[in-house]
């Protein structure tokens, strides 16, 4: 069976990210969903929860995903999955730039690591995790841009 594994912080997982999702499992039996914590990136939203919303989200994909967290470094941890591919999605010029400084380093760290790029639908080229949650905490509307369940979280935690 041949898997990929989508590493990324899905803080939180948007229609775009599904859509990769989707279309890599053309290219392979198996994507699994890796949640890992990034430096740069806000941590807010728990891990836990993170995981329990890729979930919902990819639902409908059955037993063609696993969601998983992990710590330490990507290549590690693709190489405790049993394969060497690495997916993700690229929106803009500027995503490219910041994917292929993450690719070069990793493929220094191994080099039998191969990327698996795939440009995200020209439908959620602008869509971006962090723009929902600015909306999301600013009382907008996102449920265009996530799975419901994803709308119901952030609703609710706007009324605690
Ligand atoms: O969706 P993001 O926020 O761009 O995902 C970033 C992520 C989690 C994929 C990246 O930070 C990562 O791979 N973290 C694991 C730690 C690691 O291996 N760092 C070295 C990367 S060159």
């Amino acid at each position: 069976m041949s898997s990929v594994v989508y590493p990324g912080s899905f803080n939180p997982i948007t229609h775009g990210h599904t859509n990769i999702v989707e279309r890599a499992l053309s290219l392979f039996d198996h994507v699994v969903v890796a949640i890992g914590t990034s430096v740069d990136k806000d941590p807010t939203t728990y891990l836990a929860e993170r995981m329990e919303l890729c979930r919902a989200a990819l639902g409908h994909l059955g037993d063609q995903i696993t969601v998983e967290g992990f710590n330490g470094l990507l290549v590690d941890y693709v190489r405790s999955k049993n394969t060497r591919f690495v997916l993700r999605g690229l929106r803009t010029l500027t995503d490219y730039d910041y994917e292929f400084q993450m690719l070069s380093m990793n493929q220094s760290l191994d080099q039998d690591i191969e990327y698996v790029l795939l440009p995200t639908a020209h439908k959620w080229s602008f869509l971006s995790s962090s723009r929902v949650r600015e909306i999301a905490a600013l009382g907008g509307d996102i449920s265009n841009f996530v799975h419901p369940a994803i709308a119901d979280y952030y609703k609710e935690q706007a009324q605690s």
